[in-house]
């Protein structure tokens, strides 16, 4: 399948996804656009230097944030795509790109959800105590970090840890996992049917 990433921020994640694609590691997904909100993000530098088309509109020169994605949508329907990927992609999305591409928007969150869902979910693990986290890949619906999950894994939280620390352990996770269920999404090994889904083994 053809596919767009998503992301606001530093864009570790898209690159993971670059190397995986390159070592042929992606189900014959095929990275065609990098779409951000934030033009000047360092995942927009990312995408330029790998040669991947860029979308970069900033939501605050739209009147809405229908507007907004219907730009969106019109770019992703010109280039075919068929799987959108939020990796670090720091807005909700609306029923105007929700409504296209239903079952085939995934997010990557840094938590086992449906604890810690929202922004800092590394701190709120850390403040709240909890001994284990880790990192949960899901399919995106209308909610904050609710839609249903595809993958998890564990990490344990240290003694002595810290949101770098930690943050650091959570990252490289992500960077395995998140190539592993693009992949599987793209060679068609993952069912959804309402809350649950079902990742096929190769
Ligand atoms: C990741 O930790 C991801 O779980 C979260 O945002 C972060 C993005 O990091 N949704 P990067 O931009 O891929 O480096």
């Amino acid at each position: 399948s053809r596919i767009a990433v998503f992301a606001s921020g530093q864009g570790s994640n898209f690159a993971a996804l670059m190397d995986a694609q390159k070592e042929g590691n992606l189900g014959g997904g095929r990275i065609e656009l990098l779409v951000s909100d934030k033009p000047e993000a360092p995942v927009a530098q990312r995408a330029k230097d790998a040669g991947i088309p860029t979308l970069l509109l900033r939501p605050k020169d739209f009147a809405s944030r229908e507007l907004y994605e219907a730009e969106i949508v019109a770019e992703l329907q010109r280039l075919k795509i068929g799987l959108i990927v939020l990796a670090g992609y720091m807005r909700l999305i609306t029923p105007v790109l929700l409504t296209p591409y239903s079952g085939r928007i995934i997010n990557i969150h840094p938590s086992l959800l449906p604890a810690f869902a929202g922004k800092d979910a590394i701190g709120q693990a850390l403040d709240y105590g909890v001994k284990l986290t880790g990192v949960t890949v899901h399919f995106v619906d209308g909610g904050m970090d609710t839609g249903p999950v595809i993958a998890q894994r564990c990490i344990a939280v240290e003694d002595n840890d810290t949101v770098d620390l930690l943050s650091k352990r959570i990252h490289k996770v992500e960077y395995e996992l998140y190539p592993e269920v693009v992949g599987a999404f793209a060679a068609g090994r993952i069912s959804l049917d309402g809350r649950k889904t079902i990742v096929r083994e190769k």
